[in-house]
């Protein structure tokens, strides 16, 4: 059975080009994953299809209405389905959140707008809730595609021959070593001798190497 995803939005063409394309676009065809966007509107249910009001307690900005969101989940839900609410002040998304969801059969994505969304959606409908990094996006659709991204490197046979292993920068908590390919010369840049040595116990060594270096040049935090 394929990986069942549904994304519940209000900018649903957000996602047009991203579905279709690369990996991701060849593991929907080849079912090992599906992915359907909804447009969060076809659940409200005025005739100017509100989907925000303005908070109680007042304040700045818009939140998302409780009733099309229910509505559109209850729909949408299955038996043990996973519903994530995409948001800044969730948890922060990791490689094996990642894998964990890779291995569900059936998640949906809430992306919320505005200032937020009622808290009874979060409290009623949401089993958890994931942040894509320290920055605030105008809408949760991208972090929605970004985790779905994420996702679908640790679904067996959709990374395919492009490669192999799942984790690669984060195994080990080191950042990747620098990569070259032909030409050997190239403007007047010359690929590093000991690549073009033959000698594999070197090579590894030099790329350990550089991958230290680049850690701790980038990413202090990761050798603590
Ligand atoms: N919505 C807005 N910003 C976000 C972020 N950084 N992660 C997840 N959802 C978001």
């Amino acid at each position: 059975m394929p990986l069942q995803i549904d994304v519940l939005t209000l900018f649903p063409r957000m996602l047009d080009g991203f579905l279709g394309e690369s990996i991701l676009g060849k593991g929907i065809e080849s079912q090992r994953l599906s992915v359907k966007v909804h447009d969060l509107r076809a659940w409200t249910t005025d005739k100017h299809k509100t989907a925000d009001d303005r908070p109680f307690g007042g304040g700045a900005g818009m939140v998302m209405k409780p009733d099309p969101v229910f509505a559109a989940i209850e729909q949408l839900q299955t038996p043990g389905c996973r519903r994530i609410y995409l948001t800044p002040d969730g948890v922060p998304l990791s490689p094996a959140i990642a894998e964990d969801l890779s291995k569900q059969q059936h998640i949906v994505f809430l992306s919320g707008h505005y200032e937020g969304i009622d808290q009874r959606i979060r409290d009623g409908v949401i089993d958890q809730e994931l942040s894509i990094g320290d920055y605030v996006l105008t809408n949760g659709t991208l972090a929605a595609a970004v985790v779905i991204d994420a996702l679908s490197r640790f679904i067996p046979g959709v990374l395919g021959e492009e490669k192999s292993l799942t984790h690669e920068s984060f195994t080990g908590k080191l950042l990747d070593f620098p990569q070259y390919t032909r030409p050997a010369e190239f403007r007047g840049m010359s690929v590093p001798d000991v690549l073009l040595s033959g000698n594999h116990a070197e090579i590894e060594k030099w790329r350990n190497a550089k991958r230290l270096e680049k850690t701790r040049l980038v990413r202090p935090d990761l050798l603590k």
